[in-house]
């Protein structure tokens, strides 16, 4: 089995989070997004994939490189416009020659991960195999109609929903889905879609099976998404996990699970909630409150703020009493509030943007 990871800008909508670089390398729990995807495929015993980089592609090769690391042999191959998942496939076409392939989308998060989609591939003589997990707007979604666990159709993002059942963004497909992209036309939204191939493909009688998605799916395209996926990762990091530097914190300071990396300092009148994690080099000053279901990323500072449910990533920096829920403040970003205690608020800050005299 090979693995197909794409990774930043092979659609047309490019970046629904305002935030430099790729959003594929965008921290949850102080780790980018992409290698979550990357050791799922190593965990189902993935050992060669490809990478399909994008018009938005920094930083992917010097974090991943060889894919070493990962227990992965990682190649790179280029889609130079944004034209859709099944283009990013057919591109692939060499790689994959004729083995089956798990395409994985780089911003989707599946709690159980491939495996379970990988292994009814292989019992059931499949030409692919999808997931399928209910939503609340399906109109987002390429949409599955199922009549008992046989697929019916399959749309993209259709203005009249058949079910609100979504195909979640990780394929197992076989060669069989060649001739169908060479087929393919450009949708609405000018994209070769992925969807449309698999509706081809079933519609030419090949065998498509479908695997009901347990536990959390996100695709962490909207901001509450990636906030949602940082929580729930979050949520299910084992105790072991949760380390602290020493020497130890003076008592009182933390409640529940909480990470600290090197070189952080806490005021011993701050209060950090698990679960949270905090990078190396934070530093949280005074009657600072953190937590839960927070990551704060490597150099951050955070004086006389509360904090919940948000990310900071490196060098963020927050000052003053302001309360902060479900935000997301960039790399070197800066919020000062002024004297006056403020929030709760929610807010979006872009890499170095300064927000002042909240
Ligand atoms: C893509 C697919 C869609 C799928 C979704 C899952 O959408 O086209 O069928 O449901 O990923 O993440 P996109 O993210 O390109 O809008």
């Amino acid at each position: 089995m090979k693995g197909l990871l794409l990774a930043g800008g092979h659609g047309t909508r490019l970046r629904p989070l305002t935030f430099s670089g790729n959003k594929h390398m965008l921290p949850i729990a102080n780790e980018p997004m992409l290698f979550y995807a990357l050791r799922d495929l190593a965990a189902i015993g993935v050992r060669e994939v490809a990478i399909v980089l994008g018009p938005l592609r920094e930083g992917i090769r010097e974090a991943v490189g060889d894919g070493r690391s990962f227990g992965l042999r990682v190649s790179y191959l280029l889609q130079e416009e944004p034209r859709g998942i099944a283009d990013a496939v057919r591109r692939a076409r060499e790689f994959i020659g004729e083995e089956p392939c798990v395409v994985y989308l780089g911003d989707n998060l599946l709690e159980s991960g491939a495996g379970p989609l990988v292994r009814r591939f292989e019992r059931g003589g499949y030409a692919a195999v999808v997931g399928a997990a209910p939503v609340d707007d399906p109109r987002r979604y390429g949409v599955i109609e199922l009549e008992g666990e046989r697929i019916v159709s399959l749309a993209e993002k259709p203005a009249e929903p058949r079910s609100s059942l979504a195909l979640v963004g990780v394929y197992v497909l076989d060669a069989r889905i060649f001739p169908i992209l060479d087929r393919l036309t450009p949708s609405a939204r000018g994209e070769l879609e992925i969807t449309e191939a698999l509706d081809g493909l079933l519609h030419s009688g090949a065998p498509v099976g479908v695997e009901r998605i347990r536990g959390f799916w996100k695709d962490t395209g909207r901001p509450e998404d990636y906030l949602a996926a940082n929580r729930e990762v979050l949520a299910r990091r084992p105790p072991s996990y949760f380390t602290l530097p020493s020497p130890p914190l003076p008592p009182g300071i933390l409640r529940g699970p909480v990470r600290i990396g090197n070189g952080s300092s806490v005021d011993p009148t701050a209060r950090i909630e698990g679960p949270t994690v905090l990078g190396a080099g934070v530093v949280v000053g005074p009657g600072s409150v953190i937590g839960p279901y927070c990551s704060i990323g490597d150099g951050a500072r955070i004086s006389g703020a509360r904090l919940r449910e948000s990310i900071l990533m490196d060098r963020a920096c927050v000052e003053g009493p302001v309360e902060l829920r479900m935000s997301i403040l960039g790399r070197d970003s800066q919020v000062e509030s002024g004297p006056r205690p403020i929030g709760p608020i929610s807010l979006i800050v872009g890499d170095a943007a300064r927000l002042r005299g909240l």
